[in-house]
């Protein structure tokens, strides 16, 4: 798969005659909103887990220095919590350019805190992307994070960032808690 998943993702959901879309985010789209939106409620997704298993060429490091950012991995039984956001359908033109580093949107069902459901859109880099770095120990990708830095900024501010805005969610996600302790 290409570095660049504009393209793509045009061509992935048809808006016609749609005035509005549900959008799940789980990563810098919880705490960075450069989009306008209609609505925002938090939610949760099941069977997926926040991974910071995908490399950032554009954003939080550069082609030859990848930073790393998260994606979601498929794993039954876990879930997820993020911010959705009901967004006019021409707000992907912005956020697929933002996410054009590998993410793909999919269609999930989205579990709000009253226990209502709604299908929503979440970008996802899945491991057949280019920039896709995958596992390794929490205190290497901390040290990663700590030395890389691109055109939005240094990785470790999306590492902190995210950390806080989790936090804010009622969100524990060992994952991350426990890379922001090495990094710390
Ligand atoms: C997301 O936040 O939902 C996608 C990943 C990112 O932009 O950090």
């Amino acid at each position: 798969m290409s570095f660049d998943t504009v393209e793509q993702n045009r061509s992935r959901q048809q808006f016609d005659g749609i005035s509005s879309v549900w959008l799940f985010g789980y990563g810098s789209l919880i705490y960075k909103v450069d989009f306008p939106f209609l609505e925002k409620r938090p939610a949760t997704i099941e069977g997926w887990a926040r991974r910071f298993w995908q490399g950032s060429h554009d954003h939080r490091g550069t082609p030859e220095a990848p930073g790393r950012v998260v994606t979601l991995i498929q794993q039954p039984g876990v879930r997820c919590k993020g911010m959705a956001y009901r967004v006019s359908p021409d707000v992907f033109e912005h956020l697929d350019v933002r996410e054009k580093n590998g993410y793909l949107r999919f269609t999930t069902p989205m579990t709000f805190d009253d226990g209502s459901v709604e299908d929503g859109l979440v970008y996802i880099a899945t491991e057949d992307n280019a920039a896709f770095l995958g596992p390794a120990p929490a205190a290497d990708i901390a040290q990663q994070i700590a030395r890389s830095s691109g055109p939005s900024g240094p990785n470790r501010d999306y590492l902190l960032n995210l950390a806080e805005a989790l936090r804010s969610l009622g969100d524990e996600d060992s994952h991350v808690l426990e890379i922001e302790s090495h990094l710390r």
